[in-house]
């Protein structure tokens, strides 16, 4: 048995200088010391050696033991040393963690602001066919007030009915397409992309338009002006107003700009606004042939309908400076994760 003992001995002294890991080590300790180890099984042996060799036996096994187990640990070291040191302690860094475009906030918000009047948000198309987006507006056919859009067109075969296809310059598009889905009453937002040749430091070739549109028996220009100044109000401030200027859009008559009071001098004129207003967009009575259009009769029903540009409310709003346009969309986080 004495030979045994060494010959285990040896083997694992053999064995425990090629392991390579933590777990290979663990492994060998296993078959070794383990509880059916070799070294185990010897112990369970020594009952059959004769009986004045025995506590020599238990004396040796109990060395080779020792020595295993020193092995064991000294190994355990020399590959810890090896390793890649490693401070599990330093903080990590930190995921970057995003947030919601400035643009998206503000739809959000414009959607919030109208839903407690009632409106409901709608989304249609984008892209259209020219009778949706001008024909049935009240546009003749051919009328050079299509210009004025800087209309994207698609290059398609026209449709025989609704003519060429194009990009929704304005989503007063969504006007008729409200009305053929719904009978009145209606009050619709539809904030949606719109597309235009235009690129400077106050245009992006898109942008996004929210339009309301609301269609009743009744309605006049009163509920438009008072819809639009509680827009001003929760959105702008509480201080701030709106006035309506003449106008003309072929889909509404009368038809308005309409303007807001200047936070910088509160209405009275100073370097920015000039006269005390700023100017927010467009708005109207939807005009008889409009409702015609949209299969509600104008002899029961009138409606108004506004259409503003979100990035330009946004750039309105008191406090936020945003010196281009197009660094919205540009995806500089440098700049968009300020807000
Ligand atoms: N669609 C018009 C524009 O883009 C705005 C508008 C909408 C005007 C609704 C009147 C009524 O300029």
């Amino acid at each position: 048995m004495h030979d045994e003992i060494r010959n285990i001995r040896n083997e694992f002294m053999a064995l425990v200088t090629d392991a390579k890991s933590e777990g290979e080590l663990g492994e060998l300790r296993i078959s070794y010391l383990g509880r059916s180890g070799k070294l185990s099984k010897l112990i369970k042996n020594m009952k059959d050696a004769p009986k004045d060799q025995r506590s020599g036996l238990g004396q040796l096994i109990n060395e080779t033991k020792n020595a295993i187990e020193t092995e064991l640990s000294r190994q355990s070291v020399k590959l810890n040393e090896n390793r890649e040191w490693f401070d599990e302690t330093i903080p990590g860094e930190k995921p970057q963690i995003g947030h919601i475009h400035l643009v998206s906030q503000a739809i959000k918000e414009i959607a919030e602001i109208f839903s407690k009047i009632g409106f409901v948000r709608a989304r249609y198309p984008e892209v259209e066919w020219d009778y949706y987006a001008f024909g049935s507006l009240n546009f003749t056919k051919d009328h050079p007030a299509r210009d004025d859009w800087e209309t994207f067109w698609i290059q398609k075969e026209p449709h025989p009915k609704y003519g060429p296809m194009l990009l929704t310059p304005h989503t007063s598009s969504g006007q008729i397409r409200e009305m053929m889905r719904s009978k009145p009453p209606i009050r619709m937002v539809n904030i949606a992309k719109c597309y235009r040749r235009q690129s400077d430091i106050s245009h992006t070739p898109m942008f996004h338009q929210f339009e309301g549109l609301v269609i009743d028996e009744n309605i006049s220009i009163t509920h438009l002006k008072g819809t639009l100044d509680y827009f001003a109000k929760m959105y702008f401030g509480k201080e701030r107003v709106t006035r309506l200027r003449p106008y003309n859009f072929p889909f509404t008559e009368p038809s308005f700009e309409v303007d807001i009071s200047c936070d910088v001098c509160a209405g009275k004129g100073c370097k920015l606004c000039k006269e005390g207003w700023l100017e927010l967009g467009g708005s109207g009575m939807v005009h008889p042939n409009v409702l015609k259009a949209g299969g509600v009769d104008p002899k029961n029903y009138t409606g108004f309908a506004f259409g503003w540009g979100v990035e330009r409310v946004l750039m309105m709003r008191s406090g936020l400076k945003i010196p281009d346009l197009r660094t919205l969309y540009n995806t500089d986080l440098r700049y968009l994760t300020q807000f």
